[in-house]
């Protein structure tokens, strides 16, 4: 594990710049009211970087005149903090799980940054300066690269974003195996769902059923907000208020996933509240199913993520004017409104946007749907798959999916209840 995390960071040394160095920040959890917090999430590159999930720490990356040195600043160890809050992670946990030597206490950051920016000769900085949107409000990392390029005018800052995500979206053994495992509590957790299901339950009792099993499991967040979408409620692609009763007859989508070391899990299943379909609610089903099998059929290396995705608008809108939904197949649109998938890996909607040339190691999800609001109808069927050598594997091959294995377990587990 350590020699794989080193790996990344020589992959990132080896792309920054001569006279450059890198700080790259594990965040902190912000305050949500009075004296509590968001639970802490570590900064996902500081993470892949240095396998370490603890708050305040920074990894600093020297290259200068071609040699690099690596820094790792942690949280200072009070007895006293400690009896409060549990025990601080020492200098030798830290140097076993990233690799790094150099191990200096955070109150040592600014003092070293100034001596080695005055005296050294640096000519670039590098933080990760990613935003999920215009919008976002700044983050640490953008916060220290403002600050230090006002007092050192002649750093030029630079984004290492790009140069740490090119290598994050193709997955290492150890990062598949942890995605494997998140799938697999997944797994369980759906099961659960479809042994569980009753008319008249409330969307956000039935999800309790998945929180209760992947907690069970050892799981300590799901890796998004449940979607637990009965009827026409699963025509709403993000609707999570999950507050409405089950009706006999009705289907209910569920989008969900969970963590394990960080990776995600991204699934969604859809399945008769009472365990059998209808014939039409099963002839829009089969068609869904069609498209994403085939979709899924087609990921090897190579293949261009636009095209996979008129693929699947393409083979939907056939679907809809056989279920008779449409006529003209532009009108697909109605039905079908979203991308047929993305990246997975430590973040749900990992780097690497909606496009490009896949590659072996990348995962994807693929997740066709259509929704028919006016019949109560959505569905959405999703899995993991990852790209391999000679094409693909998919990594949730084992939840169940067609119609004749939801209604078998679904007989079979409820009868049992
Ligand atoms: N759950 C979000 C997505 O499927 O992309
Ligand atoms: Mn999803
Ligand atoms: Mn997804």
């Amino acid at each position: 594990m350590m020699e794989t995390i080193k790996k990344r960071r020589q992959m990132l040394a080896g792309s920054m710049a001569d006279h450059s160095l890198a700080i790259i920040l594990s965040g902190d959890a912000p305050v949500t009211s009075g004296d509590q917090f968001y639970d802490y999430t570590p900064h996902r590159n500081f993470y892949y970087l240095t396998g370490i999930d603890r708050s305040n720490m920074a990894l600093v990356i020297r290259k200068l005149a071609g040699k690099v040195e690596e820094y790792l600043f942690i949280e200072d160890v009070t007895p006293l903090e400690e009896k409060w809050s549990g025990a601080r992670m020492r200098k030798e946990e830290a140097q076993a799980l990233s690799g790094v030597e150099n191990i200096w206490p955070d109150r040592d950051l600014e003092p070293k940054l100034g001596a080695w920016l005055l005296n050294e000769g640096f000519e670039h900085a590098y933080f990760d300066l990613s935003r999920g949107s215009f919008n976002h409000a700044n983050t640490p990392q953008v916060d220290i690269a403002q600050k230090l390029q006002g007092m050192y005018p002649f750093l030029q800052v630079k984004n290492l974003y790009h140069l740490v995500t090119k290598s994050r979206l193709v997955k290492d053994e150890i990062e598949i195996k942890a995605m494997r495992t998140a799938i697999e509590k997944t797994r369980i957790g759906i099961e659960s769902l479809m042994a569980s299901a009753e008319a008249g339950m409330k969307e956000y009792q039935l999800e309790a059923y998945y929180d209760f099993a992947i907690k069970q499991e050892g799981v300590k967040k799901t890796s998004f907000q449940t979607i637990a979408a009965s009827g026409a409620n699963a025509t709403v692609l993000h609707y999570h208020a999950n507050n409405q009763p089950l009706v006999d007859g009705d289907l209910i989508l569920f989008d969900l996933g969970c963590e394990w070391d960080y990776y995600c899990s991204d699934i969604s299943r859809t399945f008769p509240v009472n365990g059998k379909f209808s014939e039409r609610q099963k002839a829009v089903y089969e068609a869904v199913l069609d498209v994403q099998m085939r979709c899924i059929e087609k990921i090897k290396p190579g293949l261009d993520v636009a095209d996979l995705n008129k693929f699947a608008k393409d083979e939907l809108a056939k679907k809809c004017q056989e279920l008779g939904l449409i006529e003209k197949p532009e009108d697909v649109t109605n039905y079908y409104y979203h991308s047929i998938g993305h990246y997975l890996g430590l973040d749900t909607h990992d780097v690497g946007g909606r496009g490009g040339i896949l590659q072996p190691g990348m995962v994807i999800t693929i997740e066709p749907g259509l929704y028919i609001e006016e019949e109560a109808i959505g569905i959405r069927i999703e899995d993991d798959i990852l790209v391999t050598e000679t094409g693909h594997e998919n990594l949730s091959a084992s939840i169940l999916k067609t119609v004749d294995e939801i209604e078998t377990f679904m007989k079979n587990s409820r009868g049992a209840n």
